[in-house]
């Protein structure tokens, strides 16, 4: 099947993109509202996109043209925080993506405990087992529908102490929850480990699981 792009309405484009770029990592996104009311949703369509400064890019679709209210939070304060979601975390995280008025604050409504920042004024989710403080760097409007990619500069990393070896976060204890298409949502697999690729390399080392 050959399916050109540029007749594609919005809809069956998403179909198809959401259902091949996967699995996808999700930010869930912390971020300060007016009066200071704490806003969480997650974002799937997200990045991260250089190490020096660390940089991240979420995007952020409209809701029938209107920002949602993590972009406008994020543009107003200039500021949030990228949470990941582990596994036992995916149903809170889900209810937080429902469609909440901009004065609730999801994890006030649903009990879900913050932790002060060090360097930013917007609060983490304490179950979360990193963080990142992020300040605003820039935001794009992409495509006809204006789509708001948020670029944030990671300026703190917060790494639960267990996940940490030798500077590297393991990925046997992160067990992190990617989104697929819809209501999918899916765990860690098996890893497969491979030797560095090599131009001269003659004969061709199969892969093995990772241990
Ligand atoms: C796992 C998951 C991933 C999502 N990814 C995105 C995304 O990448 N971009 C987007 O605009 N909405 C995404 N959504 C929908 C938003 O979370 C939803 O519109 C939310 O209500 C936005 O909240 P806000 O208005 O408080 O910012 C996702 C929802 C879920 C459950």
């Amino acid at each position: 099947m050959e399916i050109p792009a540029q007749g594609l309405g919005p809809d069956e484009a998403y179909k198809i993109m959401v259902g091949a770029v996967i699995p996808r990592p999700i930010a869930w996104v912390t971020s300060l509202g007016p009066g200071g009311i704490v806003n969480a949703a997650p974002f799937s369509c997200y990045t991260f996109v250089s190490n020096k400064p660390p940089v991240v890019a979420i995007n952020v679709g409209r809701r029938k043209g209107t920002p949602k209210d993590t972009a406008r939070n994020i543009e107003a304060g200039g500021e949030f925080v990228l949470n990941v979601v582990p596994e036992d975390l995916v149903d809170a995280m889900h209810q937080t993506s429902a469609d909440y008025p901009p004065d609730v604050s999801e994890p006030a409504a649903l009990g879900l405990e913050l932790a002060p920042s060090r360097i930013i004024r917007t609060p983490r989710l304490a179950a979360s087992p990193i963080n990142f403080e992020c300040k605003l760097d820039r935001i794009l409007d992409i495509g006809d529908l204006k789509s708001q990619l948020v670029f944030g500069e990671v300026v703190m990393f917060h790494l639960r102490d267990d996940l940490v070896a030798n500077g590297k976060i393991d990925m046997k204890r992160f067990r992190p929850i990617a989104r697929l298409g819809g209501p999918l949502y899916a765990r860690l697999g098996e890893m497969v480990e491979m030797a560095s690729a090599h131009p001269d390399a003659t004969t061709k080392a199969p892969a093995r699981a990772a241990r």
